[in-house]
C-alpha cells in the first residue's frame, strides 16, 4: 500500500516526503507517485499468476521511461495502444518480443514499426487488419505472432463508455454469427500469420468475477471449434485488463492473488470438459496497478461559500489533469494534507480553474470548514488515466508526475511549460 502517514506537525509524508516539501520543490498541481506501491503492486501481480501467465501491464493507464523501466525489472510485459507509447516502451528498453500491440485502427505506418521491431505480439481487431498486418509481415519477411480481440457479448457492469465487451461497439470481431470464426479462418491462411490465441477485454474498473467467468467460457468454447475446424489447439488466451480499484470507502476490489486464482480456476475447468490443454493465460492490468500508486496534490484557491448549498473550493488544477469525473462521473475523495484541523466538517465541491462549470474534480466531499487559501489537498487514486488523459485546455500546462520512495522525491515527467506550448505554435 502507498506509505502515506502524519508526520508530528500533521503534514502528510509519502515515501517519506512531506508534501510540503513537495509543493515546495516541484510546484501544484503534481502527481506524486509512489515507487515502492508501484513495483510491490506489479509484483504482486506477477507472482500471483506465476512462470504459466503473462502480466502485460496496461501502458493506457500511465506510461512513462521510468514506469517501463521498473515494469521491465519486476518482470511484467507491457501492452501499448499508439505508436506514441510504442515509442516509449522501446526508448526505455522494454524487449519488443515483451510487448503487445493493441487499437482498432492502427496505422498502417504503427504496425510496420511494431513488426520491423520484433513485436512480440498485434492482437488483430478487425477483417480488414488481419489483411493489413499479414501484408506487412509478409512485406518484411516475417511471420508475426497475432492474437484476434472477440467480444464476447458480455454485459459489464461499469460506466457504458468503458464497456467493451457487448457487440455494438467499435472493439474486437463479434463471436456471434461465426464471425470470430471466420477471422481465424482467415488469419490461419495467412502466411504472414502465427495465430497464437484469442483476446477478449470486456471492460474496466469492474468488481464482478461473472463477466470475465462468461468470457473465459466463450473463449474456450471457440477454441474448441478451432480444434474441432482445423485440429489445432492454440497456445494462448488472453483476458484483458478491467479489475476495480478503491476510489472511495465503497469500492471493494479483488487482490490480484485472488483474481489469478479465479481466472485459472475457470480456464482450467472450462478446457477440461472441453478436452483441450490449458492454454497459457494472460491479462493486462492497468488501473489495478498504478491506480492507487498515485495522488494529485492541489494547492486551495478561491473558496467561495454559497449558503445552505455547498462551499466550492477551486484548486489550482482541474479537468485537464482529472478528465474523469467529468467524463464518466467518477467518484474521488479529498483530504486536507498540509496540516490538521479541529473545525467541523463542511460540505464541498472540488473545482478546477477551466471555464466551464463541469470541471469538478471531487463532486461531493467533506473538508474542514478552516479550510483557507493556502492549504494543500490530495485526491487519492489518481494514477491511472489522470496524466495519460490529461489536455492543455484553457492552455493550462500539464501537472509533474513525482515519484516518492526511500524519502526522496524525483520528476519523472517534468511540469509543461509556456515554451513547451509555444514551440507546437508555430503560425
Ligand atoms: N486491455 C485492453 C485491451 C484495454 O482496452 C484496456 C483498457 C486494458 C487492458 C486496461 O484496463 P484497466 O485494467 O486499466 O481497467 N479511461 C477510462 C478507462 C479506459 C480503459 C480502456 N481500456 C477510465 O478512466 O476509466
Amino acid at each position: 500500500a502507498q506509505t502515506v502517514s502524519r508526520n508530528a506537525d500533521g503534514v502528510v509524508t509519502v515515501g517519506g516526503v512531506d508534501v510540503k516539501q513537495l509543493a515546495e520543490e516541484f510546484g501544484t498541481p503534481a502527481y506524486v507517485m509512489d515507487e515502492t506501491d508501484f513495483r510491490e503492486r506489479a509484483r504482486a501481480w506477477r507472482t500471483a499468476f506465476g512462470t504459466d501467465a503473462d502480466v502485460f501491464y496496461a501502458g493506457k493507464a500511465f506510461l512513462s521511461r521510468a514506469v517501463v523501466r521498473w515494469l521491465n525489472e519486476e518482470g511484467l510485459n507491457l501492452d501499448v495502444c499508439s505508436g506514441g507509447e510504442l515509442a516509449t516502451a522501446l526508448s526505455a528498453g522494454m524487449p519488443a518480443d515483451r510487448i503487445a500491440f493493441h487499437g482498432n485502427n492502427k496505422s498502417t505506418t504503427e504496425i510496420r514499426r511494431a513488426v520491423e521491431a520484433g513485436i512480440g505480439r498485434i492482437v488483430l481487431d478487425s477483417f480488414q487488419e488481419i489483411v493489413r498486418v499479414a501484408h506487412i509481415a509478409q512485406e518484411l519477411g516475417v511471420r508475426q505472432r497475432v492474437q484476434i480481440r472477440v467480444t464476447v457479448g458480455v454485459e459489464a457492469h461499469t460506466h457504458e463508455f468503458i464497456a467493451t465487451a457487448h457487440e455494438d461497439q467499435k472493439f474486437g470481431i463479434p463471436l456471434a454469427g461465426g464471425q470470430a470464426a471466420e477471422a481465424v479462418r482467415r488469419a490461419l491462411q495467412l502466411d504472414g500469420l502465427e495465430l497464437i490465441g484469442i483476446h477478449s477485454h470486456i471492460g474496466s474498473q469492474i468488481f464482478d468475477m461473472s463477466g470475465f467467468e462468461v468470457a473465459a467460457h466463450r473463449v474456450v468454447g471457440l477454441l474448441k471449434d478451432i480444434r474441432d475446424e482445423h485440429g489445432v489447439e492454440l497456445p494462448e488466451i488472453d483476458l484483458g485488463g478491467g479489475l476495480g480499484i478503491a476510489y472511495t470507502s465503497g469500492d471493494d476490489p479483488r487482490e490480484p492473488y485472488e483474481i489469478a486464482k479465479a481466472l485459472t480456476e475457470i480456464v482450467t475447468r472450462e478446457c477440461e470438459t472441453a478436452e483441450l490443454r490449458t492454454p497459457r493465460i494472460s491479462v493486462e492490468p492497468g488501473r489495478a496497478i498504478v491506480g492507487p500508486t498515485a495522488f494529485t496534490l492541489y494547492e486551495v484557491g478561491t473558496i467561495k461559500p454559497l449558503d445552505g448549498l455547498r462551499t466550492y473550493v477551486s484548486v489550482d488544477g482541474g479537468m485537464s489533469d482529472n478528465i474523469r469525473t467529468a467524463l464518466y462521473e467518477a467518484e474521488y475523495s479529498v483530504a486536507l494534507v498540509s496540516r490538521t484541523s479541529d473545525a467541523e466538517p463542511m460540505l464541498v465541491r472540488v473545482v478546477g480553474k477551466h471555464c466551464e462549470s463541469g470541471d469538478i474534480v471531487v463532486k461531493d466531499a467533506f473538508l474542514p470548514a478552516d479550510l483557507a487559501p493556502g492549504d494543500l489537498i490530495a485526491v487519492p487514486a489518481t494514477g491511472a488515466y489522470c496524466r495519460s488523459m490529461a489536455s492543455n485546455y484553457n492552455h493550462v500546462l500539464r501537472p509533474p508526475v513525482v515519484a516518492v520512495g526511500d524519502g526522496e522525491a524525483r520528476v519523472i515527467v517534468r511540469r509543461e511549460t509556456e515554451e513547451d506550448l509555444l514551440r507546437l505554435d508555430v503560425g
